[in-house]
Order: C-alpha cells, then structure tokens, then sequence
C-alpha cells in the first residue's frame, strides 16, 4: 500500500437516490469513500446517518459540469489519498419532449451526465494508469436499450456515455482498469416525480437495491470484468 494509505472510492451524484445509496453500502463494506454533488449539506447529512456506526465518508462538493471543478476536486482527493474506483453516477432529466425541452435543458443534461462522467474519468485516468489499476463504474440507465419518449436529450447523454466508456474499455484493459456498466430501469428516486412514485408503489426499484450490484460488480476482483449490468423492475419498465 502507498503512502497514501487505503485507496479508496469516489462516487459523484452521492447527496440523495443511488449515489448515496451506494456510497453507505461501500463505506458499509469497509471502503474509503469520498462523496460528491453539488448540495455540500445533502452530502454531509450521510454521516449524520452514519453517525451510530462509527463509518464515515468524505465530503468533496463538486458541480461535474465544470471540468475546472472536477479537476480541482479529484487533484484534492488525490493530495492525501489513492482513487481505487471512480462511480459516474451524477445525472439529471427533464421528462420533456424535444419540441418542449429549452437548450438550457438540453446543454445541463448533456454537460451532467455525458461531459460530467468524461471529465471525472479524465480526472482519474493519468493516476489509475500511474497505480496500475482502478475500476471506473459509470451508471447509465435502461434508455441505452430501449426507446422512451420524453427523454431524447437523456437518451443521447446515456449513449454517449456509453460509447465513450465502451471504446475506453478496450484502451485501457493493458492498465488493469475495468469499466463496468450499470443500466438500471425505474428506480424509486427523487429523479420521479410524487406522482409517479405513488402511482407505482412497490413497483420501482429500491436505490439501496442498485447499490448492493454495484457493490458486487467492484468487488469481482478475479481475472474477470462485469462489463454490463442491465437492471430491470420484476414487473417489466413503467
Ligand atoms: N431513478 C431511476 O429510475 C434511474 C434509472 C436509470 C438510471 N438512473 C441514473 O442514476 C443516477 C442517479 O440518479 P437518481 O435516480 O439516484 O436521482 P437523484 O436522487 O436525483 O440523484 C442525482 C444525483 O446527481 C447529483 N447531481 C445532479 N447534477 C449534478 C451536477 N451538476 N454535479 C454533481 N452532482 C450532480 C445530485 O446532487 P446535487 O443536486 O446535490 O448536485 C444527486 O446526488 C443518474 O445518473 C440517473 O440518470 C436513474
């Protein structure tokens, strides 16, 4: 071990849903976690959660749109600690047709979810290949293999990805990084609306669900990468 001390495990997107769901079962698991998203108060109320168990994460607030933002967050991480595993999990929507979506909407989804994930990864990368390995965990969603309406700008932003960290994989197996897809459905989350959640009860997925796949898929530490994971609720997509 470095210097540095335990590596450790950066998940963006950590103040509400899956982010913070899977940040509690990775501290959980015995991971050094650090956290991120815009809501520094959002973000700090995980160790008051936290706080009878004696686990804790780091607070690093970070807006992923901003790659000056993001390289200062990872290059603050990585003064005093290693990243073992990045999760691009920030992401936003709309629920909006293309006729109605503003560019203002359409420039935030793409530069959240695409560009967001790109530049945490771009972050990353030179100190992943200088240690010689890392996981990268991106979570996509179910729209990279069937068609929504109400979703054209999240779409693209979810394929983009999805491209983008397909042909990575390829670059970077030489440097034992795995990237590893997560493509969850309907997920109960503050992404949905009220009304949504409570015309679907018992439905959607539970975010503490998704977290616990995550957590499988980074634990595979064999000869082996999971490279896709397509999660889907037992009753089929909303
Ligand atoms: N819920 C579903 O059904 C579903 C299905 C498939 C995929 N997903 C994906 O799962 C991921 C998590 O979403 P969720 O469902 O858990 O919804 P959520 O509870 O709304 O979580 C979204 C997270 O992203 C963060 N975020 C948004 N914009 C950001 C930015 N510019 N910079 C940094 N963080 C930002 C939010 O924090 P702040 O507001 O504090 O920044 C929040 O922590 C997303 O990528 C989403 O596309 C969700």
């Amino acid at each position: 071990m470095s210097s540095k001390g335990k590596p450790g495990v950066w998940i963006t997107g950590a103040s509400s849903g899956i982010g913070r769901s899977t940040a509690i079962e990775f501290v959980s698991a015995g991971s050094k976690v650090f956290v991120s998203a815009r809501r520094e108060t959002e973000l700090s109320n995980i160790n008051n959660d936290l706080s009878g168990s004696k686990l804790k994460v780091e607070v690093y607030p970070c807006n992923v749109s901003s790659y000056t933002k993001v390289e200062e967050t990872a290059n603050n991480i990585l003064e005093s600690h290693s990243i073992d595993c990045l999760i691009n999990n920030a992401g936003i929507t709309s629920f909006k047709s293309a006729v109605n979506n503003s560019i203002q909407e359409i420039n935030d989804i793409i530069n959240t979810n695409l560009l967001g994930a790109i530049y945490s990864i771009k972050a990353v990368l030179p100190h992943m290949v200088e240690r010689g390995g890392g996981t990268i965990i991106n979570v996509l969603s179910v729209v990279t293999r069937k068609v929504f309406t109400n979703s054209s700008a999240y779409s693209a932003s979810k394929m983009g990805l999805l491209g983008y960290t397909n042909s990575l994989r390829e670059e970077v197996r030489k440097y034992k990084i795995k990237v590893i897809n997560i493509l969850p459905g309907a997920t109960s989350t503050d992404m949905w609306s009220h009304e949504v959640k409570e015309k679907n009860p018992g439905r959607m997925m539970k975010s503490e669900e998704i977290a616990k796949i995550i957590l499988w898929a980074y634990m595979q530490k064999e000869n082996l990468v999971t490279e896709e994971i397509l999660l889907r609720p037992m009753d089929g997509d909303l």
